[in-house]
C-alpha cells in the first residue's frame, strides 16, 4: 500500500515537472533535452558567421565565443563588423576574431578571393562551421507588387551568394574530411509568409538545396544543420549584443543536433521552429 501510494506521488510530480517544463519552454523538446552546446566540438575551431553585424548573427557570434571559438565576422558594414568585434572581445579578451567585410551579391571571381582569405586568416586551421546567416529581407509587400529589381536582389544574396560561396568552400572542408554548414532558413522557407513571398521562395530554395547537399556529402564528413526559426525578435540598431542571449543557447543546441540514422535506412532530422520531424531519404552514396 504504501509503495503504491510512493508509486502515485512519484508519478504525480513526474507529470507535474513535464507540465511545468511544457509551460516554461522556449524551444523544441527533443532539442531542448539534448542540453546546452558542448564547448568540445566548438572550442578552438574556426567559425565563419555571415550577417555578423547585428541581429541573430552578432548574437551566435558572442555565444561561439563564450565557447571558445576562433570567429571570422561577415558582413558589408565593416564599422558595424568591428563594433561587434571590439563588443565580444571586451566581454571575452581572449577571443581570437578576425573581419572580413564582403558583399554576398558579389560575384564568383570575388568569394573565390573571401574563400581564400577566410581559409587563411587562422593559419592552424581552417573553416569548420560557416553559419550562413546573412539574408535580405525587404518590408512587407504582395506577391504581386514586387519587382524585378526586388526579386533579383533578394535571390542574390539569400541563394546565389550562399550556394556560390559554400560550392566554393566545401572543396577545402572535404580535404580535411571535415565541416559543418549552419544554414539560417526560416520557417517562411516553410510556410506560407503573406508579405514575404520572394523572402520565401528564397528560404525554400535553401532548403532545397542543403537537403541535397547533405545527401549527397554526408559520407565524406560534411554536416549540414538547416535551421527554420519562427518569428525572433532583433535589434536593427547597434549594441544589441547580450540583451537576448538566452533565446541563442537553443539555436546553438539546434546546431550541433546531428544527423542520425534509424534502422530504417533513413535519416531523421529535426527542425526548430515549425515543430515537425522530418523523414529524409537516406544519404546517397
Ligand atoms: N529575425 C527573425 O525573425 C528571423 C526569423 C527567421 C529567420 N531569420 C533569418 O535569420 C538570419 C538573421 O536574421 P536577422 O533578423 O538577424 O537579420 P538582420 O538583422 O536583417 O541582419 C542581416 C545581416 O545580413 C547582412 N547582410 C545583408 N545583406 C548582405 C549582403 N548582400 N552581403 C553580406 N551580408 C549581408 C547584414 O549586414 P550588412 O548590412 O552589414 O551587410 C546583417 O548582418 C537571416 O537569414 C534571416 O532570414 C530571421
Ligand atoms: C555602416 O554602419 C555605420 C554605423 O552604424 C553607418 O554610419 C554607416 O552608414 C554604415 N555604412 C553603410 C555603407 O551602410
Ligand atoms: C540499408 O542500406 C544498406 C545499404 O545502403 C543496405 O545494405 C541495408 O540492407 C539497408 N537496410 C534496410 C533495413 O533496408
Amino acid at each position: 500500500m504504501l509503495a503504491l501510494l510512493a508509486v502515485g506521488a512519484l508519478s504525480l510530480f513526474a507529470i507535474g515537472a513535464v507540465l511545468a517544463k511544457f509551460a516554461t519552454a522556449d524551444g523544441d523538446f527533443t532539442l531542448l533535452s539534448k542540453g546546452r552546446a558542448k564547448r568540445q566540438r566548438v572550442e578552438g575551431k574556426v567559425v565563419w558567421i555571415t550577417g555578423a553585424s547585428r541581429g541573430i548573427g552578432e548574437v551566435l557570434a558572442e555565444q561561439f565565443a563564450c565557447l571558445g571559438a576562433k570567429l571570422i565576422l561577415s558582413s558589408r558594414n565593416v564599422t558595424e563588423l568591428e563594433r561587434v568585434k571590439t563588443a565580444i572581445v571586451g566581454k571575452y579578451p581572449g577571443a581570437s576574431i578576425e573581419v572580413l567585410p564582403f558583399d554576398l551579391a558579389s560575384d564568383e571571381e570575388t568569394l573565390k578571393d573571401v574563400v581564400q582569405k577566410a581559409e587563411s586568416l587562422f593559419s592552424a586551421s581552417g573553416v569548420e562551421y560557416m553559419v550562413h546567416n546573412a539574408a535580405y529581407e525587404r518590408p512587407k509587400r504582395k506577391a504581386l507588387d514586387e519587382t524585378e529589381e526586388g526579386l533579383r536582389a533578394i535571390f542574390n544574396t539569400n541563394v546565389l551568394g550562399t550556394i556560390t560561396l559554400t560550392n566554393l568552400l566545401a572543396p577545402f572542408m572535404l580535404k580535411r574530411g571535415r565541416g559543418h554548414f549552419v544554414v539560417m532558413s526560416s520557417a517562411a522557407g516553410k510556410c506560407p509568409a503573406p508579405g514575404q513571398a520572394i523572402y520565401s521562395a528564397s528560404k525554400h530554395a535553401l532548403n532545397g538545396y542543403f537537403h541535397t547537399l547533405r545527401s549527397e556529402l554526408y559520407h565524406e564528413g560534411i554536416e549540414v544543420t538547416v535551421v527554420c526559426p519562427g518569428p525572433i525578435r532583433t535589434y536593427t540598431t547597434s549594441g544589441a549584443g547580450s540583451s537576448h542571449s538566452g533565446s541563442c543557447k537553443i539555436l546553438l543546441a539546434e546546431m550541433s543536433t546531428p544527423l542520425r540514422s534509424t534502422d530504417h535506412n533513413q535519416s531523421m532530422y529535426h527542425q526548430k521552429g515549425v515543430r515537425s520531424l522530418l523523414l529524409l531519404p537516406q544519404p546517397m552514396g
